[in-house]
């Protein structure tokens, strides 16, 4: 029997728009999924843009209107790939239109927002998942596989820390990710989101928080005449504009199982790329992943003979890891867009099987809540309690 096909259309064709689009084409390619991805329609806001985007990334046809991929009989999944601001109205729009609905993070540029659209995805019964694809990188999903077996026993303490520094320079533009109306929160919802959902994954749920927050550079060039696709490229123009979100956040929580969680993020790290790192501390051991080396799972074991004790450094490409055999020969490593390959690999299951993947709207909808909870403890200056979702 053919291979049931399901019908793609993506908003962006930008940074995620890229990522996204090469994940629907490879997928089918590597893994075996249930239905296979047709990439019918990409959508962006300029038709030049957008129908370049279409040849290169390899679609079948282009839309200017998202509500028109909505209308469209062929198109099964609506993936959200746009800034933050639009996540709202597109999510909510393609639930209601029925289609499954795939949304990168933060979910909402609020918890407000976050909760309006899973009561959306809910009410219209749609499978629905938020694009944190750190997730599904094989030493994330080593360490995930070891702290479910017990390897490292009662958690202690989850450590992280999401580096970046591609607005050090404080003639860097105002680029939409650091206006508030658009990005929602800046440094703390582009990559403290990311620490913060991988603590969710591995350690679980914070109960409360205490943080702070600080804008460094208040006042940068506006960005000389967009074309919505240059991102990190973006060129200055000769006037000055405001800085209306955080620069650097830290924040510290408690986690419901009695672990102690410090997180850090910050674009203010010169040298630090894509520093997105993380340690856990259990009684019978720790790990420790630093992105930059993705391939790599740090891993002290206290059972070891005490004469041979140290960290050790497992290369996770081997037989019987997590996504062995899906990509290469063991030792052959992988890189970035593997993990959103492997992303939407679950997202298609989800699709085919009815069942939401992980992280769900619910699971993006708590990442909200903490992410406002920390920017009202930087206020407050005192520790403010997460909301249940
Ligand atoms: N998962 C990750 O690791 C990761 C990494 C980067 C960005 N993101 C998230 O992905 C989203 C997009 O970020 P990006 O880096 O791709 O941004 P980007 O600026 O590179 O691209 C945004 C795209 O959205 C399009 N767009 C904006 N408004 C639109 C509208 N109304 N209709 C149609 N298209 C519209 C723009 O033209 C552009 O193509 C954000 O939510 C961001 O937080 C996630």
């Amino acid at each position: 029997m053919a291979q049931k096909e399901v019908g793609i259309g993506l908003i962006g064709y930008a940074f995620m728009g890229k990522t996204h689009s090469n994940a629907y084409r490879q997928v089918a390619r590597f893994f075996n999924p249930e239905v296979k991805p047709i990439l019918r329609a990409i959508c962006g806001r300029n038709e030049q843009n957008v129908k370049r985007a279409a040849d290169q990334f390899g679609w079948e046809s282009y839309e200017t209107d998202y509500r028109r991929l909505l209308e469209r009989k062929d198109i099964d999944i609506i993936d959200v790939s746009s800034p933050g601001n639009e996540h709202l109205p597109m999510a909510i729009a393609a639930a209601q239109a029925g289609k499954t609905v795939f949304c990168e993070k933060p979910l909402g540029n609020s918890f407000d927002e976050a909760k309006q659209m899973l009561d959306a995805v809910e009410k219209a019964k749609v499978v629905n998942m938020v694009c944190f694809n750190y997730r599904r990188v094989p030493a994330v999903a080593l360490a995930k596989r070891m702290i479910e077996n017990g390897d490292l026993g009662r958690i202690y303490h989850f450590r992280a820390r999401y580096l970046q520094d591609w607005i050090a320079d404080p003639n860097f533009p105002l680029v939409w990710r650091l206006q508030k109306e658009i990005a929602g929160s800046g440094t703390l919802g582009d990559i403290g989101a990311h620490i913060l959902d991988l603590s969710a994954y591995l350690v679980g749920k914070l109960t409360e928080v205490c943080s702070m927050t600080e804008t460094f550079v208040k006042q940068r060039p506006l960005q000389a005449t967009s074309t919505g696709t240059e991102g990190l490229n973006a060129q200055a123009s000769s006037e000055m504009g405001e800085v209306t979100v955080d620069d650097a956040a830290a924040f510290i929580g408690r986690f419901e199982n009695g672990a102690m969680g410090v997180f850090e993020a910050t674009r203010f790290a010169p040298g630090r790329r894509n520093f997105n790192t993380f340690e856990i501390n259990g009684e019978k051991g720790s790990v420790a992943f630093n992105f930059e080396r993705m391939n790599e799972l740090e891993y002290f074991n206290a059972q070891d003979p005490t004469d041979r004790q140290g960290f050790r450094t497992i290369n996770v490409n081997e037989n019987d890891q997590p996504y062995s055999g899906i990509y290469w020969p063991a030792g052959h490593i992988i890189g970035y867009e593997h993990s959103f390959i492997n992303t939407v690999y679950d997202l298609l299951q989800g699709h085919a099987q009815g069942k939401s993947p992980h992280p769900d709207f619910r699971d993006g909808a708590y990442n909200n809540g903490v992410l406002d909870t920390v920017v009202k403890a930087s206020e407050s200056r005192k520790w403010e309690a997460v909301p249940q979702v």
